[in-house]
């Protein structure tokens, strides 16, 4: 089976699995670290160069106060304890997201795992933590707008590529797969550029109930699609789909 480059997860689902067990929401959060690890162990297991987890969104910061609260001590928690598991498995940990809106203890947190783990040739793991597609844009428009009022970049020079570079994952290819759990069939503003040919797949799984074989499942899915890339069939190259990687 062709092994993608790139898997980006939106984790939904967590709040329905709790209240169906009489759990606080909380709990379903906490719950969903255990895929989080199995599809950490997996991708690095194919050789998947990056899987990038929707964690928090720009818009979850309106749920109730309580709640975010719990998911801030939940991404302290979890980072504190896996850093160290996830830098034996050669992962390199980074965070995208706007994190001013942090508090200053989980910046501080996620710098530090990040430095950790930087050279780290593994997995390449993104968390979006205060992440928004739109939000991602307008900092990278930004960034350009102020290389050019400077005088270091002139407008004619921006390009897909230069534009791309300046996204929060600049560097890295292009979502081959988005995955998303939960049962609804939208991407709720994740990584809107950078999945502009993923294919996408849908599981009515709750995510803590995520498992191997449902992983295995949207592998296959992947795999029986034909990915052209807005060209005709007749275009592809025979064996696999490659051309504009
Ligand atoms: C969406 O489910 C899930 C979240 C907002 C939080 C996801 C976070 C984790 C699984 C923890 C991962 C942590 C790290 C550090 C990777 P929901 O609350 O919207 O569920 P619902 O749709 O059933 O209400």
């Amino acid at each position: 089976m062709r092994v993608p480059r790139h898997i980006a997860i939106t984790m939904d689902g967590n709040g329905r699995w709790a209240a169906a067990r009489g759990l606080p929401r909380s709990a379903g959060h906490k719950a969903g670290l255990t895929p989080v690890r199995l599809c950490v162990e997996e991708c690095s297991r194919l050789g998947v160069e990056a899987l990038t987890l929707f964690a928090f969104s720009s818009e979850n910061w309106s749920r109730p106060a309580e709640e975010v609260a719990s998911l801030m001590s939940l991404f302290l928690e979890a980072v504190d304890r896996e850093i160290a598991e996830l830098h034996r498995q050669r992962v390199r940990v980074r965070f995208i997201g706007n994190r001013q809106r942090l508090s200053v203890r989980l910046q501080a947190q996620i710098a530090a795992a990040e430095q950790h783990t930087a050279g780290n040739t593994g997995l390449k793991l993104q968390v979006a933590v205060s992440y928004g597609g739109r939000w991602d844009i307008v900092q990278a428009a930004r960034q350009l707008a102020a290389q050019c009022a400077s005088g270091a970049l002139r407008p004619v020079d921006i390009d897909e590529d230069r534009f791309a570079a300046a996204l929060e994952l600049g560097g890295l290819p292009d979502a081959d797969l988005l995955i998303r759990t939960g049962g609804e069939r939208r991407i709720s503003n994740f990584l809107l550029w950078n999945i502009a040919y993923a294919e996408l797949y849908f599981s009515d799984r709750l995510w803590p109930d995520f498992d191997r074989a449902e992983l295995s499942a949207a592998l296959e899915f992947l795999a029986g699609r034909e990915r052209r890339f807005g060209l005709t069939a007749g275009q592809l190259p025979q064996a696999g789909n490659e051309a504009k990687r």
